[in-house]
């Protein structure tokens, strides 16, 4: 195999479902870089052995999906600040001197898509409500703190897991129940699910929204469908919303520029292409 031409992959146990080579294939075609992305299914036990084979067979770099993101960010030598906050690893760097980077682009991608989907919003006028706190929620929370919001609502079914969010995020994160979360509503500047509420084929969102005000930005980490229940209300009452597909796009812009060597932008078609 010619090592000049980049190799990369995506890592889980049910990759074939993964949209990234999709994504990865259509910048490759869109900017004429040669490279390959390709989808890898392992099991957890195998994990770190693949991942110190796949820098020996030429691999620059992959992408971990579930269930692989916790173990990925244990196994790896080097981890940056944002990955070890959120506890996770979605993007690995293999390093020329055999060490393996670990980063977390999540957030980024979170972020990324609200700075395109509402470039004029002031995410520092109030607080926000986040619903769930599993591993999204994490990578949710650190963006949003981040990006300013002074204060987080934050909520989940099973409370213990918000309040270990508190510890892990401090004093801007207030844990309130699951059945009265929607009483935050109202003075809310921001709402995020991050729970796979409302995702097709799952159980729906089920969370009062009478409370929301128009102007409040509403957005959801689920896309399929593109405009989830908890979308399609919010517009209603007038809310800006932001769907949930940019952040899987932008997220995986920083390892593609790192392993092809170009940035690639987010643009209508890209989305169109995954959409499809
Ligand atoms: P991810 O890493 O994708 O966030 P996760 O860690 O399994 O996945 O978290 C899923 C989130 O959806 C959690 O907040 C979960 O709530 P629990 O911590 O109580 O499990 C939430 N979730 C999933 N199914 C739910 C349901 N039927 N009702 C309420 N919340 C649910």
């Amino acid at each position: 195999m010619n090592a000049s031409i980049p190799l990369a992959a995506v890592l889980g146990t049910s990759t074939e479902v993964s949209k990234s080579p999709r994504l990865f294939q259509y910048w490759m075609r869109e900017y004429g870089l040669l490279g390959h992305y390709i989808p890898i299914n392992v099991e957890k036990a195998r994990l770190e052995q693949t991942l110190r084979t796949l820098p020996e067979l030429g691999f620059v770099g992959v992408n971990v999906t579930v269930p692989h993101k916790e173990l990925a960010l244990e196994i790896a030598d080097i981890v940056t600040d944002r990955a070890a906050i959120i506890g996770a690893a979605n993007t690995l760097i293999f390093r020329t001197d055999g060490k393996i980077h670990a980063d977390n682009t999540d957030g980024y991608g979170f972020t990324q898509n609200l700075v395109q989907g509402a470039p004029d919003f002031d995410f520092t006028a109030g607080p926000a409500v986040v619903l769930g706190a599993g591993g999204a929620s994490r990578a949710v929370i650190a963006a949003l703190l981040e990006m300013g919001v002074p204060k987080i609502f934050l909520s989940n079914r099973t409370r213990h897991r918000a309040e270990t969010l508190r510890t892990v995020f401090g004093a801007r994160i207030e844990v309130v129940e699951w059945v009265t979360v929607g009483n935050f509503l109202e003075q809310s500047n921001v709402v995020v699910n991050t729970t796979s509420l409302g995702m097709k084929g799952k159980t729906p969102l089920r969370v009062p929204l009478d409370g929301l005000r128009p102007g409040t930005l509403v957005t959801d980490i689920v896309y399929t469908p593109l405009e989830t229940d908890l979308l399609k209300t919010a517009r209603q009452v007038g809310c800006p919303t932001v769907d949930g597909v940019g952040m899987l796009l932008h997220q995986a812009v920083p390892g593609f520029e790192r392993w092809f060597g170009h940035r690639p932008e987010v643009t209508e078609d890209v989305r169109q292409v995954i959409l499809a």
